[in-house]
């Protein structure tokens, strides 16, 4: 790593870590990252500000070093302070990020998309993962004059999708009742819901890979469904595109649907999304409701077009799964040395850590016991691990150091009968 001659925190210039906390609490709704929020007693340790990354590590700002293995939920796929993003943005450093003309690496970044996603044909772009998912079911019911949304897994905060799938206060009663989901893998499921609405049903929205790879027959098998139905199919590649390959999980498995949700990995970070698919479909946009103020964002778009164009020339997402695989391979070994349950589940681009539950010790208990021994060994708590492209070696080791001492100290704690009361 750059560290030692990276002065990276001016003495004395602002307050470290705890005088941050303090002024965000006074000022912010949300002053700690989601990956607190399920946990409140441990908020007080955890680090909530960095000062700078490179890598895949992050600083605080009293100076502590941490390897990241969630990378913001994803969307940092080839690492912090990267030289293609850092090229990017330097280049682009002068040019107004919006202005009543659009700059033209918007245009690249289609022609990109059209190139490597195979469903694209058109495509269109927005901030967040939200925008392009309810762009895509709002097309859907524009195309076929539909209601409902079959839908498997998550698709952002907007009401068409919350209204059923997390409901809560806030909400508009009458949007609820045209999300219904069906479990990933389950064919007969989804047979049976499609049945169950067969002339409501406007498409079928999923994201194509998650904590469960998809069995051979089951994206056909969606597909299919979604024919017989005159349903689209929608893959929400928000965290897959990219990250499974290059082409997005439908150039994986070759299942190519009519609409695409991309985000996250789209720009490494900064805010871009894309819905992208069959140009009849995607000409429906220009009759549903669709502006953004910042959806031509020409610096986003700027360093996607650099993103992308290495995301086509580079085998980043092998890459990816083969560190992931690593670090998949390091927790199963450390909790079957401890004699835990934990096992890294799901595919190496995108693993969750499980602990189960053993005796009244919950998951969440082991968690945190796990988490402040991580943080101990300089690694940031983590349930869902997200490679990036730059972890290295030495990342890798200290990852290793990290997950033993996390398991030994949660075998420790159940051996020793303190399960109600977590330290
Ligand atoms: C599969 C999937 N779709 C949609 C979203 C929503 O994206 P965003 O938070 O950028 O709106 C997410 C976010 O985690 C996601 O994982």
């Amino acid at each position: 790593m750059r560290r030692s001659r990276f002065r990276w925190w001016p003495p004395g210039r602002v307050g470290g870590a705890r005088e941050w906390r303090e002024r965000a609490a006074a000022v912010l709704v949300q002053p700690y990252a989601a990956a607190l929020w399920h946990y409140p007693t441990f908020r007080a340790d955890a680090p909530w500000y960095f000062a700078r990354g490179a890598g895949a590590r992050l600083w605080d700002h009293d100076g502590r070093e941490f390897v990241d293995l969630e990378m913001g939920l994803g969307p940092v796929l080839l690492g912090y302070d990267h030289p293609i993003v850092r090229r990017a943005l330097r280049r682009h450093a002068r040019t107004p990020v919006v202005g009543t003309l659009l700059h033209p690496s918007e245009v690249e970044v289609a022609e990109l998309l059209v190139e490597m996603i195979p469903s694209a044909q058109l495509a269109v772009f927005g901030k967040n993962g939200a925008d392009a998912c309810t762009a895509a079911a709002r097309v859907a019911r524009a195309a076929t004059g539909r209601n409902i949304i079959l839908s498997s897994g998550f698709h952002g905060m907007h009401d068409w999708y919350i209204a059923d799938c997390y409901p809560g206060p806030g909400l508009v009663p009458s949007f609820a009742g045209y999300v219904k989901n069906f479990a990933f893998n389950d064919l007969d499921g989804l047979a049976r819901l499609a049945e169950a609405y067969a002339g409501d049903v406007a498409g079928i929205m999923l994201d194509p890979a998650n904590r469960e790879t998809p069995r051979e027959d089951f994206l056909p098998g969606v597909r299919r469904i979604a024919d017989a139905h005159g349903a689209l199919l929608i893959f929400d590649e928000v965290l897959t595109g990219f990250r499974m390959h290059r082409g997005g999980v439908q150039a994986l498995y070759g299942v190519t649907p009519d609409l695409t949700c991309l985000g996250k990995a789209l720009a490494n970070g900064l805010p871009l999304s894309a819905l992208v698919g069959r140009a009849d479909l995607m000409q429906v946009v220009d009759r549903i409701f669709y502006a953004l103020t910042y959806q031509h964002d020409s610096v986003a778009l700027a360093v996607s077009s650099a993103c992308l164009r290495y995301y086509r020339d580079h085998d980043v997402a092998g890459e990816v799964a083969r560190k992931g695989e690593t670090i998949r391979g390091l927790f199963n070994a450390a909790a079957a040395a401890a004699r835990l349950s934990g096992r890294g589940v799901g595919p190496p681009a995108r693993f969750e850590l499980d602990f189960w539950p053993v005796g009244s010790a919950s998951t969440v208990d082991q968690q945190l016991v796990f988490f402040r021994a991580l943080l101990e060994r300089g690694v940031l708590p983590v349930r869902v691990v997200l490679p990036c492209e730059l972890i290295s070696d030495a990342d890798l080791e200290q990852v290793q150091r990290a997950f033993d001492h996390g398991c030994e100290q949660v075998a420790r704690y159940l051996d020793s009968g303190r399960v109600d009361a977590p330290p």
